[in-house]
């Protein structure tokens, strides 16, 4: 399917699916979105959460996320400087399906508009070899996975979930029960999964698999967002 970069309304570069009508971030804001949506109501969340069960730092804080989609590295990009900020240490495992071509990695502008001290680390994670863990950083350890979502068989591993597939309107298949189960399972006990989407029925299809589910102010252009937790009945 033919891929076009363009410009979203906050100055920052994503990618378009011409046929589907379909961006990778939203067009109100690529990294406002990711901002807001992955890092403030997902990342900053959590490390809030076990900063307050951790007071008197007895244990070294550290973090692992699975990403529903690797796509450009923006969420990645976005998280590696904020481990680097926290002095917080991350594991990130990206999946992805049908990876990013390094000629479209080039034309994006998030090292200029984010860090350019971080220029070569997100040069990193785009070079590193998939299928296996890579240090970027001294905080940010990232291993990319080629694979479908579908395909994850992870269980008890992740803190974090951020899923970021394409919309329902378009891939309607990944945003089912049989998908929200395989993001359970890959959950540790109170993890968090957070989503642009607020749509009904992914809602819905999150409570049926187990989670508890919130409903949170959305980034510019969306009213709403999900945050799903996993709490198992004892
Ligand atoms: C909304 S984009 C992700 C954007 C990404 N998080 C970023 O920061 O650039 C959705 C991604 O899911 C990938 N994808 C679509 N269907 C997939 C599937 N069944 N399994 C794995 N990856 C898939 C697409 O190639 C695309 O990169």
């Amino acid at each position: 399917m033919q891929r076009k970069i363009i410009t979203t309304s906050d100055g920052s570069k994503t990618i378009q699916i011409e046929d589907w009508n379909e961006q990778y971030h939203s067009i109100h804001g690529a990294i406002q979105e990711a901002n807001h949506v992955f890092l403030k109501h997902g990342l900053l969340f959590y490390f809030e959460l076990i900063s307050k069960s951790n007071k008197n730092h007895t244990k070294p804080v550290e973090i692992s996320i699975l990403e529903i989609g690797f796509g450009t590295g923006l969420n990645a990009f976005l998280t590696l400087i904020e481990a680097e900020n926290l002095k917080l240490s991350i594991n990130y495992t990206g999946v992805e399906a049908y990876p990013v071509r390094p000629e479209e990695i080039k034309e994006l502008n998030y090292i200029e508009l984010l860090s350019k001290n971080y220029a070569s680390a997100f040069g990193k994670m785009h070079s590193a070899s998939w299928e296996r863990k890579h240090k970027i950083t001294s905080y940010f350890q990232l291993e990319k996975q080629q694979k479908f979502f579908q395909d994850i068989k992870n269980v008890d591993e992740f803190n974090i979930i951020y899923f970021d597939a394409f919309g329902a309107r378009v891939q309607p298949n990944l945003w089912t029960e049989d998908i929200f189960k395989v993001m359970y399972n890959a959950l540790k006990n109170d993890g968090v999964l957070v989503t642009y989407s607020a749509k009904g029925s992914v809602r819905r299809a999150m409570q049926a698999v187990g989670f508890k589910v919130e409903r949170l102010p959305g980034p510019p252009g969306k009213r709403e967002m999900l945050r799903a937790t996993k709490h198992p009945k004892k």
